[in-house]
């Protein structure tokens, strides 16, 4: 049987954190859906069609993925894609707190859909999208922290007037 996993997010944007746990996603899971909540509560900077751009444009090299977004329940989208497990990332302990509450909802909604946490890589380990928006609204480079797809999305929000 085919093993599935949902890697869900809002992704605004996507950073090389990120790309890097869909990756090594790939040598547990036979295909990954990278699942960009809607998350409209949360107010992105970037619309859902263009987080679920960047992350395509990202992961155009890479076989067995697919971006979809969702709004609704997380359980419900992985068990509509026949998905066993959802994948997350765990950066430092200040992560754990929230994503053990939303593990147990999930578990506690479905027991049949585990969560499966993998360690952020180290080099990403301090990486989020909120500091990758706070840096280059402030003028710092987002090089080598996003695909420069990414980057020129970046560049058009905060600095529309500038050319390169
Ligand atoms: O990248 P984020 O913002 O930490 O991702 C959070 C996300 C989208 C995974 C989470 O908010 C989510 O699962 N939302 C869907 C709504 C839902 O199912 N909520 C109840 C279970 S926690």
């Amino acid at each position: 049987m085919e093993r599935i996993a949902v890697y869900p997010g809002t992704f605004d944007p996507v950073t090389h954190g990120h790309l890097d746990l869909v990756r090594r996603g790939l040598e547990i899971f036979d295909a990954i859906i990278v699942a960009v909540a809607v998350s409209a509560k949360k107010k992105p900077l970037f619309d859902i069609e263009d987080r679920v751009r960047f992350i395509r444009e990202s992961v155009k090299e890479l076989d067995r993925i697919r971006v979809e977004s969702f709004d609704g329940l997380l359980v419900d989208f992985v068990r509509a894609r026949k998905a066993g497990s959802i994948l997350k990332g765990l950066r430092a302990v200040s992560d754990y707190e929230h994503e053990l509450q939303m593990a147990a909802m999930n578990r506690r909604l479905d027991h049949s859909i585990e969560t499966v946490f993998l360690m952020a890589g180290e080099e990403f380990s301090f990486l989020s999208s909120s500091l990758v928006k706070e840096v280059f609204q402030l003028g710092g480079t987002a090089g080598g922290l996003v695909s420069p797809v990414v980057e020129e999305g970046l560049r058009k929000k905060f600095f529309p007037k500038v050319k390169v």
